[in-house]
Protein backbone atom coordinates (compact mmCIF):
# COMPACT_ATOMS: atom_id res chain seq x y z
CA UNK A 1 0.00 0.00 0.00
CA UNK A 2 0.91 3.73 -0.67
CA UNK A 3 1.85 4.68 2.69
CA UNK A 4 1.65 8.39 1.89
CA UNK A 5 -1.97 9.18 1.40
CA UNK A 6 -2.92 12.29 -0.05
CA UNK A 7 -6.33 13.54 0.48
CA UNK A 8 -8.82 16.24 -1.54
CA UNK A 9 -11.79 17.13 1.20
CA UNK A 10 -15.17 18.48 -0.75
CA UNK A 11 -17.04 19.95 1.69
CA UNK A 12 -19.03 23.05 2.00
CA UNK A 13 -19.02 22.77 5.45
CA UNK A 14 -16.17 24.69 6.91
CA UNK A 15 -16.60 23.17 10.04
CA UNK A 16 -16.72 20.09 8.47
CA UNK A 17 -12.90 20.56 6.47
CA UNK A 18 -11.65 21.42 9.77
CA UNK A 19 -12.90 18.89 11.63
CA UNK A 20 -11.69 16.58 8.89
CA UNK A 21 -8.14 18.35 8.65
CA UNK A 22 -7.90 17.91 12.50
CA UNK A 23 -8.02 14.01 12.18
CA UNK A 24 -5.42 13.99 9.06
CA UNK A 25 -2.98 16.09 11.20
CA UNK A 26 -3.40 13.51 13.87
CA UNK A 27 -2.16 10.44 11.45
CA UNK A 28 0.85 10.08 9.76
CA UNK A 29 0.48 8.58 6.65
CA UNK A 30 -2.49 11.19 5.62
CA UNK A 31 -2.26 14.76 4.38
CA UNK A 32 -4.92 16.85 3.37
CA UNK A 33 -3.52 18.67 0.23
CA UNK A 34 -6.23 20.26 -0.93
CA UNK A 35 -9.98 21.81 -0.13
CA UNK A 36 -12.90 22.70 -2.06
CA UNK A 37 -15.82 24.16 -1.37
CA UNK A 38 -18.30 22.48 -4.26
CA UNK A 39 -18.00 20.46 -6.53
CA UNK A 40 -16.58 22.22 -9.88
CA UNK A 41 -13.42 23.07 -7.40
CA UNK A 42 -13.81 19.68 -6.57
CA UNK A 43 -13.30 18.34 -9.96
CA UNK A 44 -10.23 21.29 -10.79
CA UNK A 45 -8.60 20.31 -7.56
CA UNK A 46 -8.77 16.71 -8.83
CA UNK A 47 -7.15 17.54 -11.87
CA UNK A 48 -4.64 19.85 -10.49
CA UNK A 49 -3.10 17.61 -7.65
CA UNK A 50 -3.82 14.16 -8.65
CA UNK A 51 -5.16 12.97 -4.86
CA UNK A 52 -5.15 9.30 -4.18
CA UNK A 53 -8.45 10.25 -2.20
CA UNK A 54 -11.13 12.79 -2.14
CA UNK A 55 -13.45 12.86 0.43
CA UNK A 56 -16.86 13.93 -0.65
CA UNK A 57 -20.02 15.47 1.15
CA UNK A 58 -22.99 14.98 -1.34
CA UNK A 59 -25.26 18.38 -1.12
CA UNK A 60 -23.01 21.23 -2.41
CA UNK A 61 -23.61 24.23 -4.55
CA UNK A 62 -22.83 25.02 -8.09
CA UNK A 63 -21.87 21.00 -9.07
CA UNK A 64 -23.35 18.49 -6.50
CA UNK A 65 -20.98 15.73 -4.95
CA UNK A 66 -22.68 12.72 -7.26
CA UNK A 67 -21.99 14.82 -10.26
CA UNK A 68 -18.16 15.55 -9.28
CA UNK A 69 -17.82 11.88 -8.71
CA UNK A 70 -19.65 10.82 -11.74
CA UNK A 71 -16.67 12.87 -13.52
CA UNK A 72 -14.07 12.50 -11.84
CA UNK A 73 -13.91 8.30 -11.45
CA UNK A 74 -14.97 8.55 -15.36
CA UNK A 75 -11.77 11.24 -16.06
CA UNK A 76 -9.36 9.96 -13.42
CA UNK A 77 -10.29 6.53 -12.91
CA UNK A 78 -7.16 5.84 -10.59
CA UNK A 79 -8.26 8.42 -8.41
CA UNK A 80 -10.86 7.08 -4.99
CA UNK A 81 -13.75 8.75 -4.25
CA UNK A 82 -15.37 8.06 -0.65
CA UNK A 83 -19.22 9.82 -0.29
CA UNK A 84 -19.73 11.36 2.71
CA UNK A 85 -23.07 11.22 3.78
CA UNK A 86 -25.77 11.40 7.28
CA UNK A 87 -27.46 8.54 8.36
CA UNK A 88 -30.56 7.37 6.24
CA UNK A 89 -29.85 8.69 2.91
CA UNK A 90 -29.71 5.01 1.44
CA UNK A 91 -31.23 6.57 -1.60
CA UNK A 92 -28.33 8.75 -2.00
CA UNK A 93 -25.84 6.09 -1.15
CA UNK A 94 -27.16 3.74 -4.30
CA UNK A 95 -26.73 6.96 -6.74
CA UNK A 96 -23.25 7.38 -5.33
CA UNK A 97 -22.03 4.13 -6.23
CA UNK A 98 -23.59 4.13 -9.34
CA UNK A 99 -21.53 7.85 -9.68
CA UNK A 100 -18.04 5.40 -9.51
CA UNK A 101 -17.22 6.21 -5.78
CA UNK A 102 -15.64 3.45 -4.39
CA UNK A 103 -16.99 3.66 -0.28
CA UNK A 104 -19.24 5.90 1.75
CA UNK A 105 -18.74 7.07 5.42
CA UNK A 106 -21.32 8.31 7.41
CA UNK A 107 -21.13 11.48 9.02
CA UNK A 108 -20.12 12.36 11.75
CA UNK A 109 -17.41 9.85 11.87
CA UNK A 110 -14.37 9.47 14.55
CA UNK A 111 -10.62 9.24 13.78
CA UNK A 112 -10.73 5.40 13.49
CA UNK A 113 -13.56 4.84 11.27
CA UNK A 114 -12.06 7.27 8.56
CA UNK A 115 -8.55 6.16 9.01
CA UNK A 116 -10.10 2.22 8.40
CA UNK A 117 -12.32 3.52 5.77
CA UNK A 118 -9.48 5.21 3.40
CA UNK A 119 -6.90 2.12 4.34
CA UNK A 120 -9.49 -0.37 3.63
CA UNK A 121 -11.04 1.41 0.45
CA UNK A 122 -7.00 1.85 -1.00
CA UNK A 123 -6.21 -1.69 0.22
CA UNK A 124 -9.25 -3.46 -2.07
CA UNK A 125 -8.64 -0.99 -4.85
CA UNK A 126 -5.57 -2.22 -4.83
CA UNK A 127 -6.50 -5.91 -4.84
CA UNK A 128 -8.69 -5.28 -7.02
CA UNK A 129 -6.55 -4.28 -9.85
CA UNK A 130 -4.07 -6.68 -8.85
CA UNK A 131 -6.00 -9.47 -9.68
CA UNK A 132 -7.55 -7.73 -12.72
CA UNK A 133 -3.90 -8.00 -14.17
CA UNK A 134 -3.59 -11.35 -13.24
CA UNK A 135 -7.01 -12.20 -15.22
CA UNK A 136 -5.96 -10.65 -18.01
CA UNK A 137 -2.50 -11.92 -18.74
CA UNK A 138 -3.64 -15.39 -17.96
CA UNK A 139 -4.38 -17.34 -20.57
CA UNK A 140 -7.88 -18.41 -20.23
CA UNK A 141 -10.24 -21.52 -21.35
CA UNK A 142 -13.63 -21.04 -20.41
CA UNK A 143 -15.50 -17.73 -22.16
CA UNK A 144 -16.66 -15.21 -19.16
CA UNK A 145 -19.64 -13.99 -20.03
CA UNK A 146 -22.16 -11.81 -17.46
CA UNK A 147 -25.45 -10.58 -17.83
CA UNK A 148 -25.44 -7.06 -15.65
CA UNK A 149 -27.70 -4.04 -15.15
CA UNK A 150 -27.75 -1.07 -12.83
CA UNK A 151 -31.63 -1.71 -12.44
CA UNK A 152 -33.31 -4.57 -11.16
CA UNK A 153 -36.07 -6.27 -13.04
CA UNK A 154 -34.97 -5.86 -16.53
CA UNK A 155 -34.35 -9.65 -17.17
CA UNK A 156 -30.99 -10.10 -16.36
CA UNK A 157 -31.50 -13.83 -14.53
CA UNK A 158 -34.54 -14.89 -17.20
CA UNK A 159 -31.66 -13.74 -19.91
CA UNK A 160 -29.32 -15.27 -18.23
CA UNK A 161 -30.61 -18.43 -17.58
CA UNK A 162 -31.96 -18.95 -20.79
CA UNK A 163 -28.74 -17.91 -22.28
CA UNK A 164 -26.72 -20.80 -20.14
CA UNK A 165 -29.15 -23.39 -21.57
CA UNK A 166 -29.49 -22.55 -25.18
CA UNK A 167 -25.60 -22.09 -25.57
CA UNK A 168 -24.72 -25.87 -24.30
CA UNK A 169 -27.58 -27.13 -26.70
CA UNK A 170 -26.92 -24.87 -29.86
CA UNK A 171 -22.86 -25.30 -29.02
CA UNK A 172 -23.20 -28.98 -27.61
CA UNK A 173 -20.44 -27.38 -24.70
CA UNK A 174 -19.86 -27.56 -21.13
CA UNK A 175 -21.87 -24.71 -19.46
CA UNK A 176 -21.92 -23.36 -15.91
CA UNK A 177 -23.86 -21.02 -14.63
CA UNK A 178 -22.91 -18.57 -11.45
CA UNK A 179 -25.84 -17.04 -9.25
CA UNK A 180 -23.13 -14.01 -9.07
CA UNK A 181 -26.54 -11.95 -7.63
CA UNK A 182 -25.39 -13.13 -3.66
CA UNK A 183 -28.03 -10.97 -1.97
CA UNK A 184 -31.32 -11.89 -3.90
CA UNK A 185 -30.43 -15.03 -6.28
CA UNK A 186 -33.31 -16.34 -8.41
CA UNK A 187 -31.09 -18.65 -10.58
CA UNK A 188 -32.50 -21.83 -7.82
CA UNK A 189 -35.96 -20.73 -8.70
CA UNK A 190 -35.24 -20.74 -12.61
CA UNK A 191 -34.03 -23.86 -12.30
CA UNK A 192 -36.20 -25.26 -9.73
CA UNK A 193 -33.24 -26.81 -7.59
CA UNK A 194 -33.06 -26.21 -3.70
CA UNK A 195 -29.73 -24.29 -2.74
CA UNK A 196 -28.73 -27.44 -0.71
CA UNK A 197 -25.24 -26.45 -1.41
CA UNK A 198 -24.14 -22.94 -2.52
CA UNK A 199 -21.13 -20.43 -3.30
CA UNK A 200 -21.28 -19.55 0.25
CA UNK A 201 -20.39 -23.51 1.32
CA UNK A 202 -17.13 -23.41 -1.07
CA UNK A 203 -15.63 -20.45 1.13
CA UNK A 204 -17.19 -22.26 4.04
CA UNK A 205 -15.25 -25.21 3.51
CA UNK A 206 -12.27 -23.71 1.89
CA UNK A 207 -12.69 -25.91 -1.23
CA UNK A 208 -10.59 -24.53 -3.42
CA UNK A 209 -8.15 -26.92 -4.02
CA UNK A 210 -9.39 -28.27 -7.27
CA UNK A 211 -12.25 -29.37 -9.44
CA UNK A 212 -12.54 -32.15 -7.83
CA UNK A 213 -13.56 -30.60 -4.20
CA UNK A 214 -15.36 -27.98 -5.92
CA UNK A 215 -18.00 -29.49 -8.20
CA UNK A 216 -19.26 -30.72 -4.77
CA UNK A 217 -20.97 -27.63 -4.77
CA UNK A 218 -22.09 -27.21 -8.01
CA UNK A 219 -25.34 -28.43 -9.22
CA UNK A 220 -26.15 -30.20 -12.39
CA UNK A 221 -29.55 -29.56 -13.93
CA UNK A 222 -31.50 -31.67 -16.45
CA UNK A 223 -31.11 -28.26 -18.83
CA UNK A 224 -28.06 -29.37 -19.92
CA UNK A 225 -25.85 -27.05 -17.80
CA UNK A 226 -24.40 -27.01 -14.12
CA UNK A 227 -25.42 -24.09 -11.74
CA UNK A 228 -23.70 -22.64 -8.63
CA UNK A 229 -26.13 -21.13 -6.99
CA UNK A 230 -25.85 -18.04 -4.66
CA UNK A 231 -25.84 -17.92 -0.87
CA UNK A 232 -29.03 -19.21 1.40
CA UNK A 233 -29.26 -16.49 3.20
CA UNK A 234 -28.58 -12.47 1.83
CA UNK A 235 -26.71 -12.10 5.38
CA UNK A 236 -23.69 -14.79 3.87
CA UNK A 237 -22.75 -12.90 0.97
CA UNK A 238 -21.08 -10.69 2.73
CA UNK A 239 -18.09 -13.56 3.54
CA UNK A 240 -17.56 -14.35 -0.48
CA UNK A 241 -14.59 -12.07 -0.89
CA UNK A 242 -13.02 -11.02 -4.10
CA UNK A 243 -10.00 -13.53 -3.84
CA UNK A 244 -12.73 -16.52 -3.24
CA UNK A 245 -14.45 -15.55 -6.60
CA UNK A 246 -10.97 -15.77 -8.32
CA UNK A 247 -10.05 -18.89 -7.16
CA UNK A 248 -13.32 -20.22 -7.87
CA UNK A 249 -13.20 -18.33 -11.58
CA UNK A 250 -9.70 -19.79 -11.69
CA UNK A 251 -11.17 -23.44 -11.32
CA UNK A 252 -13.74 -23.97 -13.62
CA UNK A 253 -12.28 -22.18 -16.39
CA UNK A 254 -10.74 -25.02 -16.92
CA UNK A 255 -13.29 -27.48 -16.55
CA UNK A 256 -16.03 -25.53 -18.42
CA UNK A 257 -16.16 -24.04 -21.86
CA UNK A 258 -18.41 -21.66 -20.90
CA UNK A 259 -18.85 -19.42 -17.75
CA UNK A 260 -22.39 -17.26 -17.58
CA UNK A 261 -22.77 -14.87 -14.64
CA UNK A 262 -25.70 -13.80 -13.26
CA UNK A 263 -25.34 -10.22 -11.08
CA UNK A 264 -27.65 -8.30 -9.47
CA UNK A 265 -27.41 -4.78 -9.74
CA UNK A 266 -24.81 -3.01 -7.49
CA UNK A 267 -21.39 -1.80 -8.24
CA UNK A 268 -20.16 -4.09 -5.00
CA UNK A 269 -16.52 -5.63 -4.46
CA UNK A 270 -17.89 -9.69 -5.47
CA UNK A 271 -19.88 -7.69 -8.61
CA UNK A 272 -16.52 -5.50 -9.51
CA UNK A 273 -14.53 -8.71 -9.48
CA UNK A 274 -16.74 -10.73 -11.54
CA UNK A 275 -17.25 -7.68 -14.22
CA UNK A 276 -13.33 -7.77 -14.36
CA UNK A 277 -12.82 -11.17 -14.88
CA UNK A 278 -15.23 -11.84 -17.80
CA UNK A 279 -14.47 -10.84 -21.55
CA UNK A 280 -18.17 -10.15 -22.50
CA UNK A 281 -20.61 -7.86 -20.45
CA UNK A 282 -24.19 -8.03 -21.22
CA UNK A 283 -25.28 -4.66 -19.85
CA UNK A 284 -29.18 -4.98 -19.87
CA UNK A 285 -31.40 -2.12 -19.88
CA UNK A 286 -35.19 -1.64 -21.26
CA UNK A 287 -36.76 1.58 -22.99
CA UNK A 288 -38.05 3.77 -19.96
CA UNK A 289 -36.40 6.81 -18.50
CA UNK A 290 -35.58 5.52 -15.39
CA UNK A 291 -33.40 2.90 -16.59
CA UNK A 292 -32.31 4.22 -19.35
CA UNK A 293 -30.50 7.14 -17.35
CA UNK A 294 -28.95 4.05 -14.78
CA UNK A 295 -27.38 2.53 -17.92
CA UNK A 296 -25.78 6.04 -19.00
CA UNK A 297 -24.18 6.19 -15.44
CA UNK A 298 -23.44 2.56 -15.28
CA UNK A 299 -21.59 2.66 -18.60
CA UNK A 300 -19.76 5.42 -17.66
CA UNK A 301 -18.53 3.39 -14.46
CA UNK A 302 -17.43 0.74 -16.79
CA UNK A 303 -15.72 3.04 -18.66
CA UNK A 304 -13.71 4.67 -15.85
CA UNK A 305 -13.03 1.27 -14.38
CA UNK A 306 -11.01 1.13 -17.87
CA UNK A 307 -13.29 -1.73 -19.45
CA UNK A 308 -12.87 -1.72 -23.19
CA UNK A 309 -15.47 -0.77 -24.90
CA UNK A 310 -15.69 -3.61 -27.13
CA UNK A 311 -16.38 -5.85 -23.62
CA UNK A 312 -19.60 -3.90 -23.01
CA UNK A 313 -22.68 -5.26 -25.27
CA UNK A 314 -25.87 -3.41 -24.42
CA UNK A 315 -28.82 -5.23 -24.71
CA UNK A 316 -32.18 -3.64 -25.13
CA UNK A 317 -34.70 -6.24 -23.08
CA UNK A 318 -38.42 -6.36 -22.98
CA UNK A 319 -38.30 -4.11 -26.43
CA UNK A 320 -41.94 -2.82 -27.87
CA UNK A 321 -41.46 -1.78 -31.61
CA UNK A 322 -44.49 0.50 -31.06
CA UNK A 323 -42.60 2.08 -27.71
CA UNK A 324 -41.81 6.07 -27.15
CA UNK A 325 -38.05 5.36 -27.12
CA UNK A 326 -36.60 3.88 -30.40
CA UNK A 327 -33.05 2.23 -30.83
CA UNK A 328 -31.65 5.75 -32.88
CA UNK A 329 -32.64 7.52 -30.06
CA UNK A 330 -31.30 5.68 -27.25
CA UNK A 331 -28.08 5.27 -29.30
CA UNK A 332 -27.73 9.08 -29.11
CA UNK A 333 -28.68 9.62 -25.64
CA UNK A 334 -26.11 5.96 -24.34
CA UNK A 335 -23.40 7.39 -26.50
CA UNK A 336 -22.87 3.87 -26.79
CA UNK A 337 -23.72 1.07 -29.50
CA UNK A 338 -26.96 -1.04 -28.26
CA UNK A 339 -25.93 -4.62 -29.39
CA UNK A 340 -28.81 -6.38 -29.71
CA UNK A 341 -32.31 -6.10 -29.33
CA UNK A 342 -34.96 -8.80 -27.22
CA UNK A 343 -38.71 -8.57 -27.60
CA UNK A 344 -41.10 -8.30 -24.80
CA UNK A 345 -43.03 -11.89 -24.45
CA UNK A 346 -44.88 -11.98 -21.39
CA UNK A 347 -46.38 -15.29 -22.03
CA UNK A 348 -43.06 -17.25 -22.84
CA UNK A 349 -41.16 -15.98 -19.69
CA UNK A 350 -44.25 -16.17 -17.08
CA UNK A 351 -44.92 -19.82 -18.48
CA UNK A 352 -40.94 -20.74 -18.25
CA UNK A 353 -40.94 -18.90 -14.33
CA UNK A 354 -43.84 -20.84 -12.87
CA UNK A 355 -43.05 -24.35 -14.36
CA UNK A 356 -39.14 -23.49 -13.44
CA UNK A 357 -38.20 -24.50 -17.65
CA UNK A 358 -35.99 -22.60 -19.41
CA UNK A 359 -38.02 -21.09 -22.30
CA UNK A 360 -38.22 -23.61 -25.41
CA UNK A 361 -38.72 -26.15 -22.76
CA UNK A 362 -41.98 -25.04 -22.83
CA UNK A 363 -43.37 -26.72 -25.25
CA UNK A 364 -46.65 -24.80 -26.35
CA UNK A 365 -44.59 -21.91 -26.74
CA UNK A 366 -41.57 -22.77 -28.18
CA UNK A 367 -40.42 -20.81 -30.98
CA UNK A 368 -41.70 -17.63 -29.71
CA UNK A 369 -40.10 -14.54 -30.26
CA UNK A 370 -37.81 -14.34 -27.20
CA UNK A 371 -36.33 -17.57 -27.81
CA UNK A 372 -35.83 -16.80 -31.77
CA UNK A 373 -33.64 -13.58 -30.84
CA UNK A 374 -31.78 -15.67 -27.77
CA UNK A 375 -30.66 -17.91 -30.48
CA UNK A 376 -29.81 -15.45 -32.80
CA UNK A 377 -28.16 -13.40 -29.78
CA UNK A 378 -25.89 -16.79 -29.40
CA UNK A 379 -24.92 -16.93 -33.27
CA UNK A 380 -23.42 -13.47 -32.65
CA UNK A 381 -20.96 -15.03 -30.03
N1 LIG B 1 -38.24 -10.28 -22.88
C1 LIG B 1 -39.11 -10.30 -21.88
N2 LIG B 1 -40.44 -10.25 -22.13
C2 LIG B 1 -41.33 -10.24 -21.14
N3 LIG B 1 -41.03 -10.31 -19.83
C3 LIG B 1 -39.73 -10.37 -19.49
C4 LIG B 1 -38.71 -10.37 -20.50
N4 LIG B 1 -37.51 -10.47 -19.86
C5 LIG B 1 -37.78 -10.49 -18.52
N5 LIG B 1 -39.11 -10.44 -18.31
C6 LIG B 1 -39.80 -10.45 -17.00
O1 LIG B 1 -39.28 -9.39 -16.21
C7 LIG B 1 -39.26 -9.76 -14.84
C8 LIG B 1 -37.87 -9.56 -14.26
O2 LIG B 1 -36.99 -10.51 -14.84
P1 LIG B 1 -35.70 -11.00 -14.06
O3 LIG B 1 -36.03 -11.48 -12.72
O4 LIG B 1 -34.97 -11.89 -15.00
O5 LIG B 1 -34.96 -9.60 -13.95
P2 LIG B 1 -33.62 -9.25 -13.14
O6 LIG B 1 -33.01 -8.14 -13.89
O7 LIG B 1 -32.83 -10.48 -12.93
O8 LIG B 1 -34.25 -8.73 -11.78
P3 LIG B 1 -33.52 -8.57 -10.35
O9 LIG B 1 -32.83 -7.26 -10.44
O10 LIG B 1 -34.66 -8.58 -9.40
O11 LIG B 1 -32.59 -9.72 -10.19
C9 LIG B 1 -39.70 -11.22 -14.78
O12 LIG B 1 -41.06 -11.26 -14.42
C10 LIG B 1 -39.52 -11.69 -16.19
O13 LIG B 1 -40.42 -12.73 -16.49
MG1 LIG C 1 -32.09 -11.34 -11.13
Amino acid sequence: MNNHIRILVADDSDVTRNAIIKITNMVDDFEVIGEAINGEEAIQKTEELKPDIVLMDINMPIVNGLEATERISKEYPDVIVIIMSVQGGTEYLKKAMFSGAKEYIFKPFSMSELVDTVESTIKLNNERRSNMKIVRSEDKEAKFSTFFSTKGGVGKSILAFNYAIKLAAIKNKKVLLIDGDFLFGDIAVLSDKKPIKTIYDIVEDMAFESFDFLKEYITETDNGVDVLLAPRRPENAESITSDNIIKINDIVKKNYDYVIIDLGTNFNNSTLTFLDYCDEIFFITTTDLMTIKNTKIGIDVMKSLGYDDSKIKIIVNKFQKNSNVNINDLNKYLKFPIYFTIPEDRKIIENSVNIGKPVGKVKMFSKGKFEKMLIKLIETE
